[in-house]
């Protein structure tokens, strides 16, 4: 979501700047925030640390903030770091052309921070800016409803808005016309999307996005497990454009602890999904993501956990400890297990998903798959980088202008979390 909104920063400033190559050149500096857990926060202010010298160097130097950290702390920010000029919410991005101009022209520091005003967002940005390469990510909704007792989302993004099919169909083509093959739909919990203009649902989003021409592939996220649906998941496997691979946060494996965040779903409702999807379509893949030591979870909790990534066989789990967000149900229950008897979970959750991962990997050797070229690999540049529909990454030999193009590869080795092979002609 981040990175779609930070594109958006960019189409905003695209008619007065230019990017700039480095911090050390820049006359404005803007960082787009994230507060999902305390770590992200903290970053935000040991960067600002960092900035100072380059505004001792460069008194016209003007640094922003904006983001979910911005919302959420407004003011405070401005009291807190005085190298910063201006900080913008989550809902006062189309303002910050003005903003700027406003700051260069009156010299004084500036806070915008609205309050959510739930209403439906239209052409949010200019599109000139444009994507840059063969894949792109496309804003369907923001906010969410759900106030699961840890999280910040709700609070820093507002209430759920859809927007109209119309523009998210109209950004999309543009995409394509620029390059794009693949498009991943973005929201917090796309399941419940519905245009507000008919009422239509996801499943008919996707259907209109199957007829784009030029379009190969479609991916979406998040699906949030209490919603996703029969209707969805036949979807997913009639729809050529629909990808192999779900994205299916199931944050716990502990019935007990599913129910203390408010999820709306236990292990067992999660697994049937998990298997119902499955029957459907063989090759799919799963990935999730996980907290560990939300207050009150036990060590029975964690096992439970450990035990439904075994029976799910995650290709990859993104995996967190508990923190604490301002303002959440979590932050003000009781935790009576001690942080020191949690600490060792998380490496240990990681160690066993590893392994999986890895296992999973080694599977695919052997077999030949489509891959849709997205590039050079930044770390060995003789090499080019794509994705199979069902999300594993696949590195090979090639020529950079493959990159937006479907080639066949036939896979020969696995390195954990990439598999290298050779083009099939
Ligand atoms: N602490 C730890 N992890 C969190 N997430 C959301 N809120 C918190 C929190 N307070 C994780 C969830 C979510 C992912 C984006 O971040 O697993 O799915
Ligand atoms: Fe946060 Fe729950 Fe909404 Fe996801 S569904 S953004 S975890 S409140």
């Amino acid at each position: 979501m981040n990175v779609y909104d930070t594109e958006k920063i960019y189409a905003f400033l695209q008619d007065s700047y230019v990017p700039a190559a480095s911090s050390e050149e820049a006359d404005v500096i803007i960082l787009n925030t994230c507060s999902i857990r305390e770590k992200a926060e903290q970053k935000v202010y040991s960067l600002l640390g960092r900035f100072k010298p380059l505004k001792a160097a460069k008194p016209n130097l003007l640094i922003g903030i904006g983001g979910c950290v911005a919302q959420q702390e407004g003011e405070r920010i401005l009291s807190r770091s005085p190298v910063v000029d201006f900080v913008f919410g989550t809902h006062n991005v189309d303002e910050l052309p003005l903003l700027l101009e406003e700051r260069i022209r009156y010299g004084k520091r500036i806070c915008r921070v609205r309050e959510d005003t739930g209403t439906v967002p239209t052409s949010d940005a200019p599109r000139v800016m444009g994507p840059k390469g063969a894949t792109s990510l496309l804003t369907i909704m923001k906010g969410c409803d759900n106030y699961c007792a840890y999280c910040v989302v709700p609070l820093v993004r507002g209430r759920e808005v859809s927007r109209r099919a119309t523009e998210i169909l109209d950004e999309a083509v543009f995409l394509v016309e620029k390059g794009v093959r693949e498009i991943t739909l973005l929201g917090q919990n796309v399941n419940s999307y519905h245009d507000p203009d008919t009422g239509a649902g996801f499943v008919s989003l996707l259907e209109s996005m199957e007829l784009l021409p030029g379009l190969e592939r479609l991916r979406f996220v998040t699906s949030h497990p209490k919603d996703f649906s029969a209707e969805l998941a036949h979807a997913m496997a009639d729809l050529s454009t629909v990808c192999e691979h779900i994205h299916l946060p199931v944050q716990a494996g502990s019935d007990r602890v599913l129910a203390a965040m408010k999820r709306g779903y236990t292990s067992r409702q999660y697994m049937e999904k998990i298997e119902a999807l499955t029957k459907l379509i063989p090759e799919v893949e799963f990935t999730t993501d996980i907290i560990v030591g939300f207050p009150g979870e036990e060590r029975e909790d964690f096992e439970h956990t450990m035990d439904l990534l075994k029976e799910v066989s995650y290709q990859n789990a993104f995996s967190f400890r508990f923190s604490p967000r301002p303002g959440t149900a979590a932050a003000a229950m009781e935790d009576p297990v001690d942080a020191e008897v949690k600490r060792p979970w998380l490496p240990e959750l990681q160690d066993l998903q590893n392994q999986i991962t890895a296992e999973r990997h080694l599977n695919m050797v052997g077999r030949e798959v489509e891959v849709l070229v997205e590039g050079v690999d930044k770390k060995k540049s003789d090499l080019l980088e794509g994705r199979t529909r069902n999300n594993y990454i696949v590195h090979f030999p090639g020529d950079p202008a493959l990159t937006g193009q479907l080639v066949r590869v036939k896979l020969a080795n696995s390195r954990t979390i990439h598999l290298i092979g050779e083009m099939v002609h």
